[in-house]
């Protein structure tokens, strides 16, 4: 086995790494770009700083821990030098599967905010308000609002389209993965609006986006695709598989008490956010069960203040009865269990310790983020 790698990248430098390579593929496009007209490159330069200056980048640093795992693995289950690409285990090419993982982000980001109307993010106006203010200020014809998500589905759709264009240079025998990651985000955003729409409280429906539309895609898969990326055998793709499944659950349990309880100076997003959009999350699936058990009134409350613009102190009334039915502390409960789920199947990973401690740092990072 060869990797490229004369010092090997230590796993924190991964961001770093991977935003080198996304302002690489900008460099790239530019031209291309650029012969269209500037209205163009102006389009690309707010996707550019979208992907450039934020994000915590936790899929390529998954797909790294992933890849490392392969690589460093032992036994049985050591890559198997006969699969296609074995030529391929480097640096390079894992760096260049964060970079796309990111731009799907990107992509799946700018439309998640069309689709939940948000004004922010990463701390900053989302891609379609951006361009609705250009609308407004220019003194354009029509529509603003129209306008302006019109233009982010464009530009969500580059960010798609390049990400195609960067697996095109991988190893063939990840694309089944990468296609089911991106079907599997796709059907869980379906999913999400539809389980809003028809107001289904249950905690089943709001665990059975959560699968698809963050455990498979924010951790699942990327660690099976840096894995596969490495040629790790089957078995170490299915161990994988099921980490990220429990690390995925825990990331989204923690999104969800960030949507409720988080700082927005850290989140980057408005305070409350899930209350106020109504988002049907195993935290409020949860509350909202609780409090019908034990204060209806509460539970009615707690119902009245879903999808609505919320005062300080309406927002301050439904995190107390969150935290007074019990809710928050539950779901502190789960992530310390899908948490130590995957820590124990971690240990028995076949790869070297440091490939083990990286994962474990990572899956500890996320459970306990507060951004
Ligand atoms: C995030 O969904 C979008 C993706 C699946 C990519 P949400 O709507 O639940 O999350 P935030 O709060 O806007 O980030
Ligand atoms: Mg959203
Ligand atoms: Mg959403």
């Amino acid at each position: 086995m060869t990797t490229d790698a004369a010092v090997p990248t230590p796993i924190e430098a991964v961001p770093a790494v991977v935003k080198a390579r996304l302002s690489e593929v900008f460099d790239t496009v530019a031209p291309t770009v650029a012969a269209i007209s500037p209205v163009v490159t102006a389009g690309v330069d707010h996707l550019r700083s979208f992907v450039l200056d934020g994000g915590k980048r936790v899929r390529p640093t998954f797909a790294w821990a992933g890849w490392q795992c392969a690589i460093q693995s032992d036994g049985p289950d050591a890559p198997d030098s006969a699969l296609p690409g074995a030529a391929h285990l480097n640096t390079s090419d894992v760096v260049t599967l964060g970079a796309a993982l990111e731009l799907v982000q990107a992509c799946a980001l700018i439309h998640d905010d069309i689709i939940d109307r948000s004004d922010t993010r990463r701390g900053r106006p989302t891609v379609h308000r951006v361009y609705r203010a250009e609308h407004l200020d220019a003194g354009w014809v029509g529509d603003a609002e129209h306008f302006g998500e019109s233009a982010a589905i464009l530009i969500g759709d580059l960010a798609l389209a390049w990400a195609d264009d960067l697996t095109a240079a991988l190893p063939r025998h990840i694309a089944p993965i990468w296609s089911a990651m991106r079907t599997e985000v796709l059907g869980g955003q379906l999913l999400d609006i539809v389980n809003e729409v028809s107001a289904d409280e249950s905690v089943d429906a709001a665990l059975s986006v959560m699968r698809f539309k963050t455990a498979a895609y924010t951790v699942a898969r990327p660690l099976e695709l840096g894995a596969a990326l490495g040629n790790a055998s089957p078995q170490l793709i299915s161990a994988l598989a099921h980490i990220g499944h429990d690390l995925g659950l825990a990331f989204q349990l923690r999104d969800d008490l960030l949507g409720v309880f988080g700082d927005p100076k850290a989140t980057g997003k408005p305070s409350g956010d899930d209350l106020v959009a109504g988002k049907r999350t195993v935290l409020i699936a949860d509350g909202l069960a609780r409090a019908q058990a034990a204060d209806p009134a509460a539970a009615q409350a707690l119902r009245s203040a879903l999808g609505v613009d919320l005062t300080d102190a309406a927002l301050a009334r439904a995190r107390e009865i969150l935290r007074e039915v019990g809710a928050g502390a539950a779901i502190e409960g789960r992530i310390a269990d899908h948490l130590r789920s995957a820590l124990s199947a971690i240990e028995n990973l076949p790869t070297s310790a440091a490939a083990r401690a990286d994962l474990a740092a990572v899956a500890n990072a996320i459970a306990y983020r507060n951004a």
